[in-house]
């Protein structure tokens, strides 16, 4: 019995906890684990290194396009590297932060990205989080989780995570950058963040990283081939 082909979506908002809690699953089920929000950090990261304005259609498009991403497992987790520069570290930058739901509202570099996603996952059976796969990305995922957590909860966790890096930080400050990522992410015209109708939502507020996996992997089990 596994779980060989078949094709595991976990969207949510920023901060719920998706690539920490998709990484433990896929490890248990020995599934290959896809962070697509690594990517859209990835053209970013290179728009910010260009010296692009994160609203500039043409060189936006040039660079998704053009830009060689590419995932790799490790024992650390996922490895990220952009024309063969491994940015693993670099995308987690509190600028990228900033500028990263601007890049996912350009069409170009979501067809792009899109594509990209769907070779990634054909004939593999991944686990693939985001905020479209359950809907866009992977229509047919036999499992679509949509993981969600309160904004209070998802910025003190990303300030536990941040807070010895990045001294300056305030919790306040977090939770006004996630709403607005929120915001951006269920507003913008493509592909906004929304529940795929077939998806089953689990609110992780007050939940253990190990309680929300556990739910998860009982949801799974009962798609087993
Ligand atoms: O999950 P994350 O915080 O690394 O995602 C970074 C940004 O990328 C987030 O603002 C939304 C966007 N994103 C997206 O639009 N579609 C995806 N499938 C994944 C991420």
């Amino acid at each position: 019995m596994s779980h060989n082909g078949i094709n595991i979506a976990i969207d949510g908002p920023a901060g719920a906890g998706k690539s920490t809690v998709a990484r433990l699953v896929a490890e248990k089920l020995g599934m290959v684990y896809i962070d697509t929000g690594a990517m859209y950090r990835a053209i970013t990261w290179k728009v910010l290194q260009e010296g692009r304005q994160a609203e500039d259609d043409g060189q936006v498009a040039r660079i998704a396009r053009e830009l060689r991403i590419r995932l790799e497992p490790s024992e650390q987790g996922q490895k990220v590297f952009a024309d063969d520069q491994d940015i693993t570290s670099l995308i987690r930058e509190p600028a990228i932060n900033q500028q990263v739901s601007t890049i996912a509202q350009h069409a170009a570099v979501r067809e792009q990205l899109t594509l990209l996603q769907q070779q990634m996952a054909s004939g593999k059976g991944v686990i693939m989080d985001g905020r479209d796969i359950g809907t866009k990305v992977l229509p047919d995922a036999e499992i679509k989780i949509f993981l969600t957590a309160s904004v209070e909860e998802r910025a003190r966790r990303r300030f536990e995570e941040l807070r010895t890096k990045y001294p300056d930080l305030t919790l306040e400050k977090l939770k006004e950058e996630i709403a607005q990522r929120d915001h951006t992410d269920e507003t913008r015209k493509e592909s906004p963040l929304t529940q795929a109708q077939d998806a089953i939502e689990v609110d992780t507020t007050g939940m253990s990283l190990s309680d929300v996996t556990a739910r998860i992997l009982e949801i799974a089990e009962r798609f087993k081939s």
